[in-house]
């Protein structure tokens, strides 16, 4: 029987493949750990325990005690956040990496580690349409630089140690049950929450920035895939593109007026903007369909319309 381990589980993520791991292996087998209080699902519906990744000490104890099986490790510095405390990103998002991986080679019941990657990795040298799994990666910041230096450690990890860690480079995650966690590609959450509260918003980045973007039940499915994936399916230890939809924040701004005809947004672009600028437009993931299927089924309308009623949900309550 599978123990899971999630740490980060308030987050964006978190939150939500928390639930869904839960209803594939079992509530009680799914242990939720964060540095603070998840949504109230994840506290309902199974394990909840405080628990600093970086402590090494009561992580190996954590493991031990609970026979921990898998590990999904999702405690990250998002690209944000990241430019505005570059070393203190960096620590924590490689450190927690390194401790997990670490673990998984000493405790042999660990038997598969997820970790996301990033479309960070990819930077200003790199073809920004449909941009391949493998190709040119210059990141130009912190978290890019952090992922890309991540993916790296978990394919040694996995050839030097036989450790059987996967990784998405998600895209862009678009979902209401949390807010987003201080990443560049926010805007297309916070726009949602901006629309029902006043009608209105502020975008920090410019009209026709493109950017690759999941639905959040698309992104948890094909993690679930990934992780369930038989290991002789799966022939990159680095990170899998994975594609989802593109679009620019003038383009969503259209898809929320035909809901809210009064809607308006306008643009006051701001360091992000050097950021997107950065990223791919659009991905291709063909290499993740060919070893494992995966799969975008969500798409803008449909998004717009399930953030829409989702949010206007949440403020009901
Ligand atoms: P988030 O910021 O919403 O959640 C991260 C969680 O980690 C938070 O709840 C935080 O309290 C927790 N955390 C931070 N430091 C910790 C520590 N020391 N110990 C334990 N928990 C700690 O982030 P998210 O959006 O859920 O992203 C999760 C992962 O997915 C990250 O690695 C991120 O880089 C990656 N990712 C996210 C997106 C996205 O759009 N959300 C896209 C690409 C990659
Ligand atoms: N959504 C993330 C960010 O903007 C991408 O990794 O940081």
């Amino acid at each position: 029987m599978e123990k899971i381990l999630v740490i980060g589980a308030s987050g964006q993520i978190g939150s939500e493949l928390t639930t869904a791991l839960r209803k594939v292996y079992g509530n009680e087998n799914v242990f939720a750990t964060d540095l603070k209080p998840p949504h109230k699902d994840v506290l309902e519906s199974g394990p909840f325990e405080v628990l600093d990744v970086l402590d090494n000490k009561r992580l190996i104890h954590f493991v031990i005690r609970h026979k921990i099986t898998q590990i999904y490790l999702l405690a990250a510095v998002l690209s944000g956040n990241a430019e505005k405390l570059p070393i203190h990103a960096w620590n924590i998002n490689m450190e927690s990496l390194l401790n997990i991986l670490d673990l998984a080679k000493e405790v042999r019941d660990i038997k598969r580690v997820f970790w996301p990657s990033s479309i960070a990795v990819f930077g200003p040298t790199t073809p920004r349409e449909l941009t391949p799994q493998l190709t040119v990666m210059e990141p130009n910041t912190v978290y890019g630089i952090s992922k890309l230096a991540g993916e790296r450690w978990c394919e040694y990890y996995h050839i030097k140690y036989g450790i059987d860690v996967r990784s998405l480079r998600y895209p862009g995650l678009i979902s209401y049950k949390t807010e987003a966690g201080g990443g560049t590609t926010d805007y297309a959450v916070e726009i949602f929450y901006d629309a029902i509260k006043t009608g209105t918003y502020e975008c920090f980045l410019k009209q026709d920035t493109y950017l690759p973007m999941m639905f959040m039940s698309d992104a948890i499915q094909a993690t679930i895939n990934l992780m369930q994936a038989d290991s002789s399916q799966i022939n990159i230890r680095g990170g899998y593109n994975v594609g989802g939809i593109s679009f620019s924040p003038r383009e969503i701004a259209e898809q929320i007026k035909k809901h809210i005809p009064n809607f308006e947004i306008t643009y006051k672009p701001d360091f992000r903007q050097k950021i997107a600028d950065s990223w791919p437009k659009s991905i291709d993931d063909s290499v993740s369909y060919r070893d494992w299927g995966c799969k975008t089924n969500i798409l803008i309308e449909e998004m717009t319309e399930i953030m829409l009623n989702g949010v206007r949900e949440k403020f009901k309550k």
